[in-house]
């Protein structure tokens, strides 16, 4: 599948297609930032951040507008990661169209995506450590932990976004030089 979107929902046709990821948690402040920070990092690491479009989103309401929670920030950080610039928000209907793979960080996130989606099966929801890994496990909420908790929740995210990477990257090249469609599943 092929985005021609951007953030604020106006057509690029003109660019280059590019696979759109989008990265979901409950609040949008501790796990899918870290997510969204981290596969950024991993792709310019590599050299490929142009061929993906990525963003991250909450199920809930609560911090809309709000920067990541500081000790997501911190965890990050620790990593030489900033994620201090995002902005909460929360998942709206547009983004089953927009983005061609939505990460679920929990079952729970899962549960929830699926109730939003348009149609049923959009084929675009998965759990995002079992999509990259082939594990069914979970991102856990590090929400009332503390500072170890999200420091593995960066080991967890880190694993994964390195597996997605591995993944996607031929699927990528080929989007962007063929312009075709592509499966993403
Ligand atoms: P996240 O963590 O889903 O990883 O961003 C949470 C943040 C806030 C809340 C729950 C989980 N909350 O209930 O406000």
């Amino acid at each position: 599948m092929l985005s021609h979107w951007q953030k604020d929902n106006t057509s690029i046709m003109s660019e280059p297609p590019r696979i759109a990821i989008l990265f979901v948690c409950l609040g949008n402040i501790c796990r899918s930032p870290l997510a969204e920070g981290v596969f950024r990092t991993v792709l310019q690491e590599r050299g490929l951040e142009h061929l993906f479009q990525i963003d991250s989103a909450a199920l809930g309401d609560w911090h809309v507008g709000q920067p990541p929670d500081p000790r997501s920030v911190a965890a990050a950080r620790r990593n030489g990661i900033d994620t201090s610039g995002q902005t909460c928000r929360q998942v709206g209907p547009e983004d089953f169209e927009r983005f061609d793979l939505i990460f679920g960080m929990d079952r729970d996130n899962i549960r929830r995506l699926s109730r939003l989606a348009p149609k049923e099966p959009c084929g675009r929801i998965h759990l995002f450590r079992q999509y990259a890994l082939d594990r069914a496990e979970e991102v856990p909420d590090p929400y009332h932990g503390g500072e170890e908790g999200f420091d593995a929740v960066y080991r967890m995210i880190r694993e994964a976004s390195e597996a997605l990477a591995d993944k996607l990257a031929d699927r990528a090249l080929s989007v962007r030089n063929s312009g075709q469609a592509s499966s993403t599943t």
